[in-house]
């Protein structure tokens, strides 16, 4: 049997996807397919290190050397063609701390920061939070598929906005901006002097024909007004161990931010976190090429499924393991919607509403689960509707 068909019990691991259904799904008769974790087990190579590092026994303070950093650096000269510096690279326990210590180290209470909607949850509270002033361009949805309302983003800028959280790929509508999408977007950052929170956290899990290019890549003009958020978590399902890193090439950005997080009382990773990323790094590549080939087999039969079956359209997904699907043929406001997933199909599924009012027709299902797996969440999911 191969490792992502494997079916591993995670309840009573302190997971949140499967030990906290009562408190979100006020059910514990659902089957999880939410929050973005694997259902998988990280690569052998990753589970070794960590127990190598356990064998030792003692877990005193970490360097962050240079074997690390130059892990992250091949990783992402590999995978996406961009050649990065050791020297560029800052830390942090996750992307949404980052972009918390961004907003504060490089906005102003009441700035402007621009979303384009509907987008992961967090990114709105990372505004609220910090008293900044929430700027809306909503994609534009074709039935089929998202874009971006050019028109719009330019209308945006030129009322004043400080800085864009731009996602790519983007949670939860799976698109994987193209090169002349990028360049547009880059050069109205340039015209209207607005800088760019890019989190890149799904950049590894694109599906075939699809190319991901790191935002920064772009120009070295592009670079010097960009952070880009990475991390090894969800490309390798170790959310929990909360390593993730920030690409900086402005030196003076990046001297803002370092100081934000030490002024925070952060410094580096916790051990545990860096063996795992470095050793994702070195030895994973074989594993995630092979994931990749699951999840495009499982975009396949979800779609297959679903659009024969029932009246739902699967959003065309070019990355991430988050499916956008639009339930307007059911005619249900949000509530609704939540609800009969929850009670009548007995799936736990993210409520659309939740990345914005834009998603209120739709659910997002994470199919980053062995096939027996997702086959049960949707032949639910077909039950429900047909009767
Ligand atoms: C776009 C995006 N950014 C950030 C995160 C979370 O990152 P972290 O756990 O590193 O804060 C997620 C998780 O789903 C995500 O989808």
């Amino acid at each position: 049997m191969g490792i992502f068909e494997v079916v591993h019990d995670r309840k009573n691991t302190r997971s949140v996807k499967w030990d906290m259904l009562e408190t979100v799904f006020q059910s514990g008769d659902v089957l999880p397919m939410w929050v973005a974790d694997m259902d998988f087990q990280a690569p052998e190579a990753v589970n070794q290190a960590l127990i190598e590092r356990v064998k030792h026994g003692i877990y005193g303070y970490t360097v962050l050397d240079i074997e690390v950093k130059a892990s992250i650096v091949q990783w992402i000269s590999r995978r996406h063609q961009w050649q990065i510096e050791a020297d560029w690279l800052s830390f942090s326990p996750g992307v949404v701390t980052t972009l918390h210590m961004a907003i504060q180290a490089l906005t102003e209470p009441g700035d402007s920061i621009l979303l384009q909607t509907p987008v992961y949850t967090p990114f709105y509270d990372v505004i609220e939070a910090h008293n900044r002033t929430l700027v809306r361009s909503p994609l534009v949805y074709n039935g089929d598929y998202y874009t971006i309302d050019f028109h719009d983003l330019e209308e945006k800028f030129k009322q004043g906005v400080k800085a864009f959280i731009l996602c790519n790929p983007h949670n939860p509508v799976g698109r994987v901006w193209r090169k002349e999408e990028l360049e547009k977007i880059a050069q109205l950052c340039l015209e209207y002097d607005v800088l760019i929170l890019s989190d890149e956290i799904h950049c590894d899990l694109t599906f075939p024909d699809y190319q991901y290019i790191p935002f920064a890549s772009l120009s070295e003009e592009i670079a010097d007004r960009t952070i880009t958020c990475m991390a090894p978590s969800k490309t390798f399902n170790l959310a929990g161990l909360q390593a993730s890193y920030v690409v900086t090439s402005n030196q003076a950005l990046r001297k803002k931010l370092d100081e934000q997080f030490s002024s925070q009382g952060f410094h580096g990773l916790n051990m545990m976190g860096s063996t795992a990323l470095e050793a994702a790094y070195r030895h994973g590549e074989e594993w995630l090429d092979e994931l990749r080939i699951i999840l495009a087999e499982h975009k396949k039969y979800v779609i297959d499924q679903l659009e024969t079956n029932t009246d739902l359209r699967v959003v065309r997904s070019e990355g991430t393991y988050l499916f956008w699907i639009d339930c307007s043929a059911l005619e249900l406001d949000h509530k609704q919607l939540n609800k009969f997933f929850i009670q009548e199909a007995r799936v736990g599924l993210n409520s659309g509403f939740q990345y914005g009012e834009e998603g209120a027709q739709f659910m997002r299902m994470n199919i980053a689960c062995p096939r027996t797996t997702l086959e049960e969440g949707v032949s639910r999911i077909i039950h429900a509707l047909k009767s």
